[in-house]
């Protein structure tokens, strides 16, 4: 999704803004764009539709130079993707603007700077920041003042920053719903969206809070709060080393990420060392908020919401704790009522996907014992504002589909059903058994692996196929839905999600030979039902491809492949059949030719609602 990078310095900074900008194009993006302010204080912009690359390629063809400057990777919401519709704005020849985020209000603004005398040159709402922002300047406010007039004006979410050639050794920015970042240099100073496009020029960062607004130049940064007050934000200090996001030596990020969830699953497990016995790796006061915890509702977007849906049956089963899960987008919205003791538990990779932002944030006070966040991105806004946190130790996931994150989340909820499970009494032989197999999942999970060719062959079949079905029954229906999931984000076949037991109550009457049917049927003690509802499929002519614990009694037959699966503990086979089905999306994908790693209208943060 959107990406914002701005650099105030003494030395060139075209290639910092682009370096910036490169770091960004994981999360997804359309087009580029970049405004840099030279000695002479003229306005110099490049914007172009499609990759950094093309930026970059303008670049070097007409080159820009400045010390002063914003960039921004653009993601449509309002305006097709397109040059014209690219950031940086400008208005007046002497300002230009970056955006993150959506102005609800755009509409009334454009026609009331349209009556001002101000022509549009694109069809976005951010276009309306600009000019509002010129508006003010022409009424002789300074450049900071003039912006807290324009976000004034603001309805929506947004994350600014913005250049005027009258102050060329300054930049200002401001921030509502979406987040900011200053990168604090020796003699220069930057902005960005997120931490990662400025590790290549600084460690330290601050990080702006809900309606602060700040103004950097090579010498100073200072921030404000809502009312307009000069304000000290917290330095936070990133250490640890920026990992290589290099695709070492496989074909797609997605490939490589899912190969990495042995490690990934290992180091999360790790974080959890002494589980059995305290609580510390959910943070310092979760033994506190544990004790008063009855209810869990979860909350998550995509598959973060999936594995959700997974933590509710460890919870309910494991733990006896009554869970309900939603998906931010409508929970935000809705009037509800909660049960006394509830934890409000988010489940966010990037910890900056706005509707479970807002949901946590639309909390009323008192209407949780707290808030916890299970995320993979350290000092993400969930992060920085739940009261507990479990980082998942996934390290960078590049794919737009999420594989090794998902994986690491169902670790992290299977330790908190053990460490709630603990005061509510589950036996201490059970949650025994539940810690070893976690130890053991990465084995599982490599064995799984030694699948792929098997799984690459079955993916043939899907190759002409414009639909497929995934059916599960209990805790793998959400992995049957997230299969789907995975199929039709990558692939672009479309693909639905039942609970087995629903086949016969509707969508049975789309089975024919045209439409594989995919089973998660593991040896469960649902099996036998399983079995019968699979019977279903064939009977009708249905295409069948199971997979299946090698101990099921499944065998493959005509119309019906069967993908025999390593034998695992219960708990561990929701982790171990996701992994099975993001092979086979993969393989699907890469057959088709889309682009796995960035599928077509896809983003990996959803900053915007
Ligand atoms: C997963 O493959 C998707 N790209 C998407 O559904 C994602 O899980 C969702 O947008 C939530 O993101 P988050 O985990 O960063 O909050």
């Amino acid at each position: 999704m959107c990406g914002i990078v701005a650099a105030a310095a003494r030395r060139e900074v075209s290639e910092i803004l682009l370096e910036g900008l490169r770091r960004l194009e994981y999360r997804g993006y359309d087009s580029a764009g970049m405004a840099l302010l030279d000695n002479e204080g003229n306005l110099l912009l490049h914007k172009q539709l499609g990759k950094v690359s093309e930026l970059e390629r303008v670049q070097a063809l007409q080159p820009h130079y400045g010390c002063t400057g914003i960039a921004h990777t653009r993601w449509a919401t309002h305006g097709e993707p397109s040059a014209a519709n690219a950031h940086p704005h400008i208005s007046g020849d002497r300002l230009a603007l970056v955006h993150n985020g959506i102005i609800e209000n755009h509409a009334t603004l454009r026609d009331e700077l349209k009556a001002a005398g101000y022509d549009f040159a694109s069809s976005t709402d951010t276009e309306v920041i600009v000019h509002l922002l010129h508006y003010y300047l022409q009424q002789g406010l300074d450049l900071l003042e003039a912006l807290r007039q324009a976000v004034a004006r603001l309805e929506g979410a947004y994350a600014i920053a913005a250049v005027d050639a009258d102050h060329p050794d300054q930049v200002v920015a401001a921030r509502q719903g979406s987040p900011l970042v200053i990168g604090v240099g020796i003699g220069e100073n930057f902005l960005a969206s997120d931490q990662m496009a400025l590790r290549q020029v600084t460690d330290r960062f601050i990080y702006l809070e809900e309606g602060d607004m700040a103004l950097i130049s090579p010498s100073s940064l200072q921030v404000f709060d809502q009312q307009g007050e000069a304000v000290s934000r917290e330095q936070t200090r990133i250490d640890e080393v920026v990992e290589s996001v290099d695709l070492g030596g496989y074909d797609h990020y997605m490939l490589k990420e899912i190969y990495e969830q042995p490690r990934a699953l290992a180091a999360t497990f790790s974080a959890g060392a002494g589980l059995l016995s305290d609580d510390a790796c959910f943070g310092d006061n979760a033994a506190d908020i544990f004790d008063r915890v009855r209810n869990v509702q979860i909350v998550a977007c995509g598959t973060s919401y999936h594995a959700g849906m997974v933590g509710r049956y460890w919870l309910e089963e494991l733990a006896g704790i009554p869970c309900e899960v939603e998906v931010a987008s409508e929970f935000r919205y809705r009037k509800r009522v909660q049960h006394e003791g509830t934890l409000l538990l988010t489940i966010s990779q990037s910890g900056e996907t706005a509707d479970t932002l807002a949901a946590l944030r639309n909390a009323a006070p008192g209407e949780f014992v707290g808030s916890m966040v299970i995320a993979n991105v350290d000092n993400s806004s969930l992060v920085r504002e739940s009261d507990l946190v479990f980082l998942t130790r996934a390290g960078a996931e590049i794919g737009v589909a999420s594989t090794k994150a998902f994986t690491t989340q169902l670790v992290a909820l299977l330790m908190l059903t053990i460490a709630l499970g603990r005061r509510g009494g589950m036996e201490p032989e059970t949650q025994r058994e539940l810690v070893n197999a976690l130890q053991r999942l990465p084995d599982y999970v490599q064995e799984t692996l030694e699948l792929d060719t098997n799984i690459e062959a079955l993916s043939e079949a899907f190759i002409p196929k414009h639909h497929a079905l995934f059916l599960g029954r209990g805790i793998q229906y959400p992995i049957a839905m997230e299969g789907a999931l995975k199929l039709k984000e990558i692939s672009y076949i479309h693909a639905e999600a039942y609970p087995a037991g629903e086949l016969k109550h509707g969508p049975l009457a789309l089975v024919d030979d045209d439409m594989p049917v995919i089973a998660v049927a593991p040896g469960d003690e649902l099996l036998e039902k399983l079995k019968s509802n699979l019977e279903e499929v064939r009977s009708r002519g249905g295409e069948l491809f199971v997979f299946a614990d090698r101990a099921a009694g499944f065998e493959s037959e005509p119309r019906v492949r069967v993908l025999n699966m390593p034998h695992c503990p219960e708990a561990m086979k929701p982790v171990i059949y996701t992994v099975a089905l993001q092979l086979l999306s993969y393989h699907v994908a890469v057959q088709k030719g889309t682009d796995v790693d960035k599928p077509r209208n896809l983003a990996k943060s959803v900053t915007v609602e």
